[in-house]
């Protein structure tokens, strides 16, 4: 049975995928489409419910997105948010103009007429602001709901027509009472039963892939990493050993990782599991290269060819799977104000392995392809996967390749695998790991001079990286207290040979990346 479904129209905002999640934490399966879907396409989908987005632009733009006036007609309940409340106003006969201030950041509305989105809510509450422009006169048969000092139609409504829209953005947390808008608007006014569910989503994958795989082979190719593990603990679920899942250890994972993801899946999965040991196949290839770029692309290359060496040694004649997740797949960012919608590419990620033009499956299964990643954790913890796993923080692709700053060699990958280890020990005895993002040792390739007892030594650096973010874009370094950095240095000197030195990075992003490569 298919979920009822509510459609988020993107209409280029950035917090579009947030406006997303927020549906589906209420239980409601939502997807994002662009607001260029046609309105047949739309009506085919047959949601309950349409969220317009915010967007960059102003509605009087030249080129800004504007919608078909009979979505309007559909008596399908919509609520625009931000730009798209604007669009809501301009688009049925009403007057958007510019503020004479901008509001920006956390504002205090006062609700008017109790409206349905507001039944809930204190008559004075303190929302997310970001606009320039503001709804000046409403379109016939509409109302306003909530005003702020600068923003008489801060919501407005047309229950009649099931039309609803705020100027700010109740997706964000420092909305007070975001979370209840969005319940309001699908529950009393879209009336959805609530049907996404993990446990359901889980039981309806299983047999979907049961009755699609049938009695033929599964190959996943598993990194160790939260989205294919899940994938393939939920593919194991369905079809047991006809799956088969590939890890390539490369031998520049963390200290113990590939044994422990070994264990994992052989342990607790019915699967077949192979595992490709091949660190001093990369090491050969890498010798003798420092160039950052340069042992990226190596390790990439060196990764797809033992990769499908090994899939077409399994055989090809099932199907083939991958941990494929929503965000992966979400066309965003329909370009900004100035049309540009690329970013410049400063560091190049090899995580796509793209399938070698010889190789031909049955299909392709992407079992996760619909979840984000917040989903996909929880459909792992019910899977029973071990929580470390399941709450892995991000690891790059190339693995310490790009920790090791320069050549990289088996002592020095050895080297800060044992700092590293140190590093997480301290950090998970400490109490603090939730709020880190992401923390790991670095290796950058200088010897310093040092003392031990008597002696002289002339050893290793190891720099310590740790940062809080939202999304990676940007980072801070985190301030992690200093008592907890004095024990992490004082072992890593003491127990890790070759290391004398121990240094913090401060440094935030921009203009530092996350990882030092
Ligand atoms: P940067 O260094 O670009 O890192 O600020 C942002 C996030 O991306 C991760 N990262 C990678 N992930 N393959 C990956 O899968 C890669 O090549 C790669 N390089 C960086 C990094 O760990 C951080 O979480």
């Amino acid at each position: 049975m298919a979920n009822q479904l509510c459609i988020v129209l993107d209409f280029g905002g950035q917090y579009n995928q947030l406006i997303a999640r927020r549906v589906r934490d209420c239980g409601v399966y939502c997807e994002i489409r662009s607001y260029t879907t046609p309105l047949e396409e739309i009506k085919t989908l047959n949601p309950m419910g349409i969220i317009f987005t915010g967007g960059p632009n102003s509605v009087y733009e030249e080129n800004s997105p504007h919608i078909a006036k009979e979505i309007f007609d559909l008596g399908i309940p919509i609520l625009g948010i931000c730009y798209g409340c604007q669009v809501v106003a301009y688009t049925l006969g009403g007057e958007v103009s510019s503020c004479t201030k901008s509001e920006y950041g956390k504002i205090e509305i006062t609700q008017s007429e109790g409206g349905l989105l507001f039944g809930d809510i204190p008559e004075k509450s303190v929302v997310w602001m970001s606009h320039t422009d503001y709804v000046s006169k409403l379109p016939e048969g509409f109302r306003v709901t909530a005003a702020s000092s600068d923003c008489p139609a801060a919501a407005f409504e047309n229950p009649q027509k099931k039309l609803y829209a705020v100027q700010f953005h109740p997706e964000v947390t420092h909305s007070e009472y975001g979370k209840n808008i969005f319940r309001n608007f699908l529950y009393n006014v879209c009336s959805f039963s609530g049907d996404w569910k993990m446990d359901n989503f889980i039981d309806t994958t299983v047999a979907q892939l049961r009755d699609q795989i049938g009695d033929k082979n599964v190959i996943l190719g598993l990194s160790g990493g939260v989205d294919s593990s899940v994938a393939a603990a939920l593919l194991s679920r369905a079809v047991g050993n006809q799956l088969t899942c590939v890890f390539v250890d490369q031998g520049l994972m963390r200290k113990d990782e590939g044994d422990f993801v070994e264990e994992t899946f052989t342990k607790l999965f019915d699967m077949n599991f192979v595992r490709v040991n091949c660190q001093d196949q990369f090491l050969e290839k890498l010798k003798g290269v420092s160039e950052p770029e340069s042992k990226r692309k190596i390790i990439g290359t060196e990764f797809y060819n033992v990769f499908w060496n090994k899939i077409r040694e399994c055989g090809t004649d099932g199907y083939f799977a991958q941990g494929t997740i929503y965000p992966d797949r979400i066309e965003s960012g329909k370009g900004n104000k100035s049309g540009k919608g690329k970013t410049d590419v400063i560091k190049t990620h090899h995580n796509m392995v793209e399938m070698p033009i010889d190789i031909q499956f049955a299909g392709t299964i992407e079992p996760l392809k619909d979840l984000f990643k917040d989903e996909v954790r929880a459909v792992g913890e019910k899977l029973g996967i071990p929580h470390e796993l399941v709450w892995r923080q991000p690891f790059p692709g190339p693995g310490l390749g790009v920790r090791i700053i320069g050549e990289i060699t088996k002592e020095k990958i050895s080297v800060l695998q044992e700092a590293d280890a140190v590093l997480r020990d301290e950090i998970a005895k400490s109490g603090i790991e939730d709020t880190l993002k992401q923390f790991f040792a670095v290796l950058p390739d200088v010897k310093t001079v040092g003392v031990m007892g008597d002696h002289r030594t002339y050893d290793h650096l190891i720099a310590i990286r740790a940062v809080t973010t939202d999304d990676f874009m940007t980072a801070d370094w985190a301030r992690i207290p200093y008592d907890i950095l004095a024990r992490v240095s004082n072992r890593i000197t003491n127990e890790v040979e070759h290391v004398n030195r121990v240094v913090y990075d401060i440094t935030s992003k921009p203009p530092g990346t996350v990882e030092w490569e």
